[in-house]
């Protein structure tokens, strides 16, 4: 196992402290880092918010939290209650004036450290939680802030909120978080695609008939009925996770891992994405909304049930597009991506179908299906998958199959996948911001899905309703199916 460095003594501060954010990923991924070792022992995570509470009872707050999210074996009760010694505390009104002194006072106990501010509170908050921290002068060279999603609900709000951090946060000190690129098996797509020639010679249009990306979870909207409601998954899921994800497949080979030069490709790809328009909203894309059903044999209520009474709404939980990056390197080669609630599986997957060969010299009874597929695989069951075609042992003829070539990261580096946040955390000591997203990416982003939005809004018809525990709407599987291609769970 590669030895862990550990970072320099940070005091972070987590807005938000209470929240669900700071209880299910933070607390935990901080708490494996300290165990790690990667944590210096000056180092303390200071939790921010409204509510009056001492140092014990947030010391108490977190035992619990990580009781809950860590499993068993990784407490050792001793690292447990040493971790806790590093949590401090201090009641802040992010939106008005108490409690910044405290504040102040806290960190002025150790000017030299590190000071991230995690912002895990609503954006509605940031830009006066950025002005507060620069009012009271705790904005320094070390000092970073973590802005969580979402940031806005379209380009407007989006902007608004990067111009407030923007006024006391110079770009380079801002850390967009998408947890997304923090996962490990995303970052294996850099190391996939940049440190190794067999597959980048073939990452192009002449060689790639289509990539899939899907992202599928089994939970509805859980307490969050509230902001989901308000966003959808075109918001939720589509403007981030998954198009930073279609950036990293098909962003251009950067010059360095260097934030910018990473940022810069990702950009490109952005801007190269076609535009959704009210002409072809109908022939491209596919929203739903689901409908009682049952996942993991047990049954489930409908989204508007999930609202609290069958509520009227039109806001997606399941959507499906077909795209295209505009560039010479994907022209003709349309990336299908899909993400939904109440799925039948937690999974996230890209899928690189390549075209068949020109000419076969074998008889079209001996082809079972498309050859060569190239299956990265983000959750669960970490890994690549490489179907090549074989030949079925044995007499009989020439008879073709694809086997995988098949690597499990489990079974390979038997070694526990870090979360999302621990990395990312650690990044953002270190100042390195290559794995979170740049004020004009968001922006892009933004500007492309609000035109797509602003096509489903001028359309009379609801999303369409799917059962819970299906792979949504049968629209989506008619939306690549008419290409003559298939969903990749189906071709099994
Ligand atoms: C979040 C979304 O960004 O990502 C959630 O707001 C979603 O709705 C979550 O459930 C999925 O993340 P993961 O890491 O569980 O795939």
């Amino acid at each position: 196992m590669a030895t862990i460095i550990p970072v320099a003594s940070f005091d972070c501060v987590v807005f938000g402290a209470t929240g669900d954010l700071t209880t299910r990923k933070l607390l935990p991924a901080l708490y494996y880092r300290y165990k790690d070792g990667q944590i210096p022992g000056t180092s303390r995570i200071i939790g921010a918010s409204r509510s009056e509470m001492s140092v014990e009872a947030f010391r108490e707050r977190a035992r619990d939290a990580l009781k809950r999210f860590v499993p068993a074996r990784d407490l050792d009760e001793d690292k447990l209650a040493a971790f806790l010694d590093h949590l401090d505390y201090v009641a802040v009104d992010g939106a008005g004036d108490d409690g910044w002194e405290d504040l102040a006072a806290k960190l002025a106990e150790r000017p030299d450290q590190v000071r991230p501010y995690y912002l895990a509170t609503s954006p509605d908050l940031y830009g006066s939680i950025c002005r507060n921290l620069s009012a009271h002068g705790l904005i320094g060279e070390k000092s970073r802030v973590v802005l969580e999603k979402p940031i806005g609900k379209d380009l407007k709000s989006a902007r608004a909120i990067n111009d407030a951090v923007g006024e006391v946060f110079p770009e380079e000190q801002i850390f967009r978080i998408d947890h997304y690129l923090g996962k490990e098996t995303v970052q294996n797509l850099l190391a996939l695609r940049f440190a190794n020639t067999i597959f980048e010679r073939l990452w192009t249009a002449d060689v790639i008939d289509h990539v899939q990306i899907t992202v599928g979870e089994t939970v509805g909207v859980e307490g969050r009925a509230g902001y989901y409601d308000t966003s959808g998954a075109l918001r939720d899921m589509v403007q981030n996770h998954l198009l930073q994800l279609l950036c990293l497949m098909a962003m251009e080979s950067p010059l360095t891992l260097d934030a910018n030069s990473v940022r810069d490709e990702k950009l490109k790809v952005l801007r190269a994405l076609k535009p959704i328009t009210p002409h072809d909203v109908q022939a491209v894309t596919v929203r739903g909304q689901y409908a009682a059903g049952a996942v993991d044999g047990k049954p489930v209520q409908g989204y508007r049930a999930d609202l609290g009474g069958e509520m009227e709404s039109r806001t997606e939980t399941f959507v499906a597009l077909k795209l295209e990056v505009q560039s010479w390197r994907w022209a003709g080669v349309p990336f299908y991506i899909r993400t939904g609630k109440r799925l039948p599986q937690k999974l996230s997957e890209i899928v690189v179908q390549f075209r068949a060969s020109p000419f076969s010299i074998f008889p079209a009874e001996s082809f079972g299906r498309e050859p060569n597929r190239l299956v990265i695989r983000l959750q669960p069951e970490e890994g690549i998958k490489l179907e090549v075609m074989t030949k079925d042992p044995g007499p009989g003829g020439m008879r073709l199959r694809p086997t995988n070539l098949d690597i499990s990261f489990e079974e390979t580096f038997k070694q526990r996948y870090p979360d999302a946040y621990e990395r990312l955390l650690m990044d953002v000591v270190r100042g390195n911001a290559t794995l979170f997203m740049r004020r004009d990416e968001v922006e892009v982003a933004w500007a492309w899905a609000d035109s797509l939005l602003k096509a489903w809004a001028d359309r009379p018809e609801p999303p369409r309703a799917y059962p819970a525990g299906s792979w949504g709407p049968t629209a989506a599987i008619a939306l690549i199916e008419r290409d003559g291609r298939t969903w990749h769970e189906e071709m099994h």
